[in-house]
């Protein structure tokens, strides 16, 4: 069993689109242990997307994900970092496959819906970074 964490972005909060993302999710059998709606202050955004800090989208990024209530949600399931990956599409939905979630609802590369851990190393940094352990259940 493997655990991920999952980011439903502000784009995707604000049109409604929560319980869409996670009917997705859910409906492939991924287990829900934590969840919460909270707003990002800049600098968590910043901290959170640390590895990007060089990239030129960087910036525009961080603005975004503090702009609004983000949905944080740890999903549970075997081989669930690449599931939740797969069920979401490339990362600009434009290009993304036919029936993903970003393809479907995804707005430009950035305004993309949703974030997932890209490996076990990052959802066990990720996870951490929003919830404590009381927090998941097991
Ligand atoms: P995520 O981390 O959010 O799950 O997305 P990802 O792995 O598919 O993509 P990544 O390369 O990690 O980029 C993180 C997020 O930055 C925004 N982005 N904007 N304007 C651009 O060219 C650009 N490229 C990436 C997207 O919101 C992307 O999900
Ligand atoms: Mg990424």
């Amino acid at each position: 069993m493997e655990r991920t964490l999952v980011i439903i972005k502000p784009d995707a909060v604000s049109r409604g689109q929560v319980g869409e993302v996670l009917q997705r999710f859910e409906k492939e059998g991924l287990k829900i242990r934590g969840l919460k709606m909270v707003i990002l202050e800049k600098g968590e955004a910043q901290r959170f997307y640390h590895v990007h800090r060089e990239r030129p989208f960087f910036e525009s990024l961080c603005e975004f994900m503090s702009s609004g209530p983000v949905v944080v949600v740890v999903l549970e399931g075997e081989r669930a970092v690449a599931r939740v990956r797969q069920l979401m599409g490339t990362t600009n939905p434009s290009e993304a496959e036919v029936g993903t979630i970003r393809r479907e609802l995804g707005s430009s590369i950035e305004r993309n819906v949703v974030h997932g851990s890209d490996s076990l190393e990052s959802a066990s940094e990720e996870i951490p970074f929003f919830f404590n352990q009381l927090e998941i259940l097991s």
